[in-house]
């Protein structure tokens, strides 16, 4: 079957699907994205996930038509017609399309969303551990907008794969904020620690539901700036995001993480986590 995409109200293939040269999305990046994952075929956490594109909307001052509640219906009358079990939903609103200007014009925001394939995470611990690599944390100081204009974590991600690295990790004057895709999280002495959103990190939906589970397992969740030479020295080091779930990591800027093995507490969280994800997508 040929991929669909939800484009302003209608479902039809990808390849006839089409979005004005002037789009804004194009020329300005005026635009906010959702990643949601799909298990089973039911998207995870869609309600949390909708509630923070509003907020990002709200951010850069984007009016849609579309309510939650509308985006919901229509996402499930998508996924009704999809035979994907596993996989994730790509959501994007952009303010859309008039004569190229700065200004905001009267536009009608170009809606969209498709799904795409996705391996299933192995379970918590089985999989290789990732490898990290320090970046400049070059973007701006609303990293709390889920905004489209991600060249700056584009940049960061390439220098990391082509160091052999899975991810790039964001400093910021010898503090480490998050990644260019993904949450950062230390272990050290029993607790998790991370920094706190804001202006240099994203409201992960994945970190949202790891505070849940810490405080159902009685792990203290810290949420304070972490310097780079602490995490460095932490007992267990992993990410989060909607794609990778809780990641573990091995290596860090050539430097091994909890002797290269995958820690109690991250194998613990992501057990529970797939555990949570299970239950709710039956
Ligand atoms: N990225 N921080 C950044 C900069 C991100 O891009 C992401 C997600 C996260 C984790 O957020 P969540 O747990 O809600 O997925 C943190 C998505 C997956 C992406 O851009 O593909």
């Amino acid at each position: 079957m040929s991929e669909m995409i939800w484009l302003n109200g209608e479902i039809l293939p990808m390849s006839e699907a089409r979005i004005g040269v002037e789009d804004r999305g194009f020329q300005f990046a005026d635009g906010v994205y959702e990643v949601v994952r799909l298990y089973n075929g039911k998207p995870f956490t869609l309600s949390e996930h909708l509630d923070r594109l509003e907020r990002s909307c709200e951010g850069i001052r984007l009016k849609t038509a579309l309510s939650k509640g509308d985006l919901t219906r229509e996402i499930g009358r998508y996924l009704e017609k999809s035979p994907m079990r596993e996989g994730m939903v790509y959501l994007q609103i952009t303010r859309g399309a008039a004569p190229r200007n700065h200004i905001f014009a009267d536009t009608k925001p170009t809606v969209l969303f498709y799904s795409r394939p996705l391996p299933t995470v192995p379970a918590a611990g089985s999989a290789e551990g990732l490898k990290l690599i320090s970046q400049p944390d070059e973007r701006w100081q609303r990293c709390w907008i889920k905004s489209i204009a991600l060249l700056a974590n584009v940049l960061a991600k390439n220098v990391a794969v082509a160091a052999g690295c899975d991810e790039a990790v964001f400093v910021e004057k010898g503090i480490v904020t998050e990644c260019s895709a993904s949450n950062f999280f230390a272990v050290a002495g029993g607790k998790v620690l991370t920094h706190p959103v804001g202006p240099k990190v994203l409201p992960g939906i994945t970190r949202l539901v790891l505070m849940d589970i810490c405080k159902q397992l009685d792990v203290p969740f810290v949420e304070r700036q972490i310097s780079e030479a602490e995490c460095l020295a932490a007992d267990e080091v992993f990410i989060t995001s909607t794609t990778r779930e809780i990641g573990w990591v091995a290596k860090w800027n050539d430097r091994k993480i909890s002797n290269g093995q995958c820690g109690p507490i991250t194998r613990k969280l992501h057990a529970a986590y797939q555990k949570l994800v299970a239950e709710r997508t039956r």
